[in-house]
């Protein structure tokens, strides 16, 4: 089994004080400690350096993430935060594709796929959200709608470009819902990208990409999604606002991974 990656999207939440708050506590929490589970902290842009300063020091124990950034390279589009601004601020990781852009600000495959091409030329980890809607599900298609968007935003790029990505499969009846996939249903979707990407990519691709699972993910129930065979970590949203959750969910990943 290969170590866990644990992902703390904040979303729009949090004024500065407490941003600041929740990240000394995370950063006490985990010193000292010799983790085997890779970190990454993604606060919205404007608290950004508060994470960047830290995930630079030797010792840190996590990496700095975003949560979207634009399409574009760079220009005339007020409001909007560019990959290349963000590597140049030492983000290292990126989420694309949340459901939540999907739905909200309309972001499509195609939108998503030039994303990710961005964030690889300036050497940022993409994390690549998919997942299916409740009715989808209920239709019996979410295994399709998984199919489609991995395809139209991931398989266009070369194999020395997919190797540096990661995907996460987030079902959104599951997110902020308190309803979690249940660890069957997890494994089985996480299995079947894996397979979709050994298709496409190889054996030991398929091996070595990380696949998340977020959607009310919480710490009693990230023990048993994570010891799937193919859940490699956790796309965590409301629980990593809490230092004390998020932290045991890094725990639970610490676990799994010594009793395999
Ligand atoms: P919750 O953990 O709040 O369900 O959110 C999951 C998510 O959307 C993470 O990106």
């Amino acid at each position: 089994m290969k170590p866990k990656l644990v992902v703390g999207n904040w979303k729009m939440n949090k004024p500065f004080d407490d941003a600041q708050d929740l990240i000394l506590d995370i950063q006490n929490n985990l010193k000292d400690r010799k983790l085997q589970t890779e970190v990454v902290l993604c606060p919205p842009f404007v608290y950004m350096e508060l994470i960047t300063d830290i995930a630079e020091e030797e010792d840190s124990q996590f990496y700095a993430g975003a949560q979207n950034c634009s399409e574009h390279e760079s220009g005339a589009y007020t409001g909007e935060v560019s990959a290349e601004m963000l590597a140049s601020m030492g983000v290292e990781f990126c989420i694309v594709g949340h459901s939540e852009r999907r739905k909200y600000f309309g972001e499509t495959n195609a939108v998503i796929a030039q994303k990710i091409d961005l964030l690889l030329k300036n050497d940022i980890v993409p994390i690549v959200c998919c997942g299916e809607l409740l009715e989808e599900r209920k239709a019996g298609k979410h295994t399709q709608v998984v199919q489609q968007q991995i395809e139209e935003s991931l398989f266009h790029l070369q194999a020395s470009e997919f190797e540096r990505v990661i995907i996460a499969y987030e079902p959104v009846w599951a997110i902020g819902t308190g309803e979690t996939a249940t660890p069957a249903q997890a494994e089985e979707m996480h299995a079947f990208i894996r397979s979709l990407v050994e298709k496409k990519y190889g054996t030991e691709m398929a091996y070595n990409t990380y696949i998340l699972y977020g959607g009310s993910c919480n710490p009693k129930n990230a023990a048993d999604l994570f010891m799937q065979e193919d859940v490699d970590g956790g796309l965590i949203g409301g629980a990593s606002l809490k230092a004390d959750d998020f932290c045991a969910i890094i725990d639970a990943g610490e676990n799994v991974l010594k009793e395999n």
